[in-house]
């Protein structure tokens, strides 16, 4: 879409949203931003549809996908925007079928990961009258410490898999004397998690490989993709993905635009398939039409707007050209790092290299900022993002910089 069109449809959204300044609103608190701090007549709102949403203050409380016109009606206008998105992340990126998946915009990446690890808990209860410490997620020891944070609040177990040093993967083997050991503590019932990108090493697991073990072993097992921060890259520069709602195996998916997509914070995406957000909803949620099946309760619909805006201003071809340009940055450093004698993991279809850091010279990593996999010890690895900032100056600098050190 061209920007007329973006902010066409936008305050269109937003006129259909029900309106503080000319409706009578007696019983909604709370959502009529200070006019102090926030000026509803400044001129330049007139040309910032993103703006103008988070002005206006829309609630998105709830799971739009699931209630639609069944859910709260207050602000119906950015709301079907918000569905639209989910339709769009979950259809054109991730392979869906056609209405075949719920989701919301989520806090973040941790709240989308904790939301399946909630889901599925509390489905083993359900149907299988699971006790919470019968349930556990596997993960490998590469994975987000979200996982570890989500099986805290929800008296779940966490049981990391190690990877290979070199190659970052899991193996069968190391996954299934895992499995054993949680079985010898009791574990009935899991939930796997398959990385479409590790956060320190942009390591991406194999759903199959993950499937197929606990296919094996005759075990109950319901599959999560972490794509917070692959999701908005991975799907536009690989050819071969298996980690999405095409592979059977796949039930839910995180991403987050605040990562590669370059959205506002406050854009995590949740989505998960029909049937299956159910188990996380709160009866007692009467108050709120159609219920709430999320974590977060209250959100505001300028995060769904942002998201929407981006993908609809790039379109499928321009985010793929995008993408595929932080790629050739990411292959000239690795081939300058190559030059240099210097090692690293790296993905072929991301945009992270960790480099092995007692190679690294030692004022590198504090002028460039780069990632220690542990801060509060001696580092192993020093980690680089190449994102649209750093395209050009900032890694050849880099290149540089090390080349001098080094010489
Ligand atoms: C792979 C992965 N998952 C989850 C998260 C958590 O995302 P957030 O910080 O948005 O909650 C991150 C954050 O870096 C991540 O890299």
């Amino acid at each position: 879409m061209t920007k007329p069109e973006i902010k066409d449809r936008v305050y269109k959204a937003l006129a259909e949203n029900r309106n503080y300044d000319s409706d009578f609103i007696l019983g909604i608190p709370g959502t009529y931003l200070d006019t102090a701090q926030f000026h509803r007549d400044a001129n330049f709102l007139e040309d910032a549809p993103f703006l103008r949403t988070f002005i206006n203050n829309p609630n998105h409380i709830g799971c739009h996908t699931l209630t639609g016109d069944g859910g709260e009606d207050m602000f119906r206008g950015t709301q079907k925007i918000e569905v639209e998105l989910i339709r769009m992340i979950s259809e054109e990126i991730m392979n869906a079928d056609a209405k075949s998946v719920d989701g919301y915009v989520a806090p973040g990446g941790t709240e989308a990961n904790i939301q399946a690890l909630w889901v599925y808990r509390n489905y083993y209860q359900q149907e299988f009258k699971a006790a919470a410490h019968e349930v556990a997620v596997v993960f490998s020891a590469d994975s987000h410490y979200s996982f570890y944070k989500g099986a805290n609040i929800l008296g779940i177990r966490a049981f990391p898999i190690a990877v290979n040093e070199e190659d970052r993967s899991i193996s069968k083997e190391g996954l299934s004397a895992v499995i054993e050991a949680a079985q010898k503590e009791g574990v009935k019932y899991f939930i796997a998690i398959a990385n479409m990108s590790t956060t320190m090493f942009g390591s991406v697991d194999d759903p199959d490989l993950i499937g197929e073990v606990f296919e094996a072993k005759n075990l109950p097992y319901k599959m999560h993709v972490d794509g917070a921060f692959g999701g908005f890259i991975y799907p536009f520069t690989s050819t071969d993905s298996k980690l999405d709602f095409a592979n059977p195996r796949v039930n839910s998916i995180t991403v987050d635009a605040h990562k590669m997509l370059m959205a506002p914070y406050g854009t995590g995406v949740f989505m998960i398939r029909k049937d299956w957000i159910h188990y996380a909803a709160t009866s007692e949620a009467s108050y709120v039409q159609g219920l709430d099946y999320t974590m977060v309760g209250s959100r505001s619909g300028a995060q769904a707007v942002s998201i929407w805006m981006i993908l609809m201003t790039h379109g499928p071809r321009g985010w793929k050209n995008t993408m595929e340009r932080l790629i050739i940055e990411t292959d000239k450093l690795c081939h300058a790092l190559d030059d240099m004698g210097i090692t690293y993991f790296r993905h072929p279809s991301l945009n992270i290299v960790s480099m092995h850091a007692p190679q690294i010279p030692k004022n590198i990593p504090s002028k460039y900022r780069l990632v220690s996999d542990n801060f509060g010890a001696e580092p192993k690895w020093w980690k680089i993002v190449v994102m649209q900032h750093t395209l050009g100056k900032v890694v050849d600098q880099f290149i540089t910089d090390m080349r001098e050190a080094l010489a």
